[in-house]
């Protein structure tokens, strides 16, 4: 069984995903994590996200160990993580293992941007979670304050519509729906009535998949 989140910064695809693979007993990914440590590799050798040699060469050199490094949660990395991610190399580069992480047994719930349109169009249940900017803002601001981070709200807004605009332009995997997802609004939704919503809405998913046959 797999399970595509997708949707953009601060939508609340991680939460979602992390509760989805308990309560289904699957293994969970956030894919997000390795552009971000992409991004992050990139940075630490100082050189700029955009640069596509450093940041290609660390895509395909990118080993479990990297998505340890204790900043890839920094507004920073985000930043890194989003111009890396919108490099096709470094894309190619990460499909695989996605993928291979999809296929083993018992399934994944993956969250990401592009898990139901390209990772795995095949996924028994797609998501795909909205939020105004200004809720995604308030959201970032509280989870970067949680860790201590100094925020300022108009600058994560900025940086978080500058990041949507980055996502949803480049050419390569851009962030949108696929056409199967089903669309979950969260504006007025706190986490636990998302997760509820999310698991009717895949059991509703699979028994259409089984109608069909597919
Ligand atoms: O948590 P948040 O949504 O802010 O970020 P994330 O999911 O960790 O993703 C960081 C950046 O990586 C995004 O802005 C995307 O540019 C990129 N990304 C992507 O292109 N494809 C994915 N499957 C996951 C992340």
């Amino acid at each position: 069984m797999i399970v595509a989140i997708d949707g953009p910064a601060a939508s609340g695809k991680g939460t979602l995903a992390r509760k989805l693979a308990r309560h289904f007993g699957l293994n969970y990914l956030d894919t997000g994590l390795l552009y971000r440590a992409v991004g992050a590799l990139v940075l630490a050798q100082g050189k700029d996200a955009s640069d596509t040699v450093m940041a290609t060469r660390a895509a395909k050199a990118l080993t479990p160990a990297d998505l340890d490094r204790g900043d890839l949660r920094s507004e920073a990395a985000a930043i890194a993580a989003s111009k890396v991610a919108a490099i096709p190399q470094v894309r190619a580069a990460l499909l695989a293992f996605q993928q291979d992480f999809a296929a083993m047994p018992p399934g994944a719930v993956l969250d990401g941007r592009d898990i139901g349109t390209v990772v795995c169009p095949m996924a028994d249940a797609k998501i795909f979670l909205l939020a105004s900017p200004e809720v995604r803002a308030q959201r970032r601001v509280k989870e970067l304050q949680a860790r201590g981070e100094e925020v300022i709200y108009s600058a994560v807004l900025s940086d978080l519509r500058a990041r949507d605009e980055r996502d949803s332009g480049r050419s390569t995997a851009p962030l949108k729906p696929a056409s199967d997802a089903i669309c979950l609004d969260t504006d007025n939704l706190n986490a636990e009535m998302v997760f509820k919503i999310a698991v009717e809405t895949i059991g509703e998913q699979i028994a259409a998949n089984r109608r069909r046959g597919t």
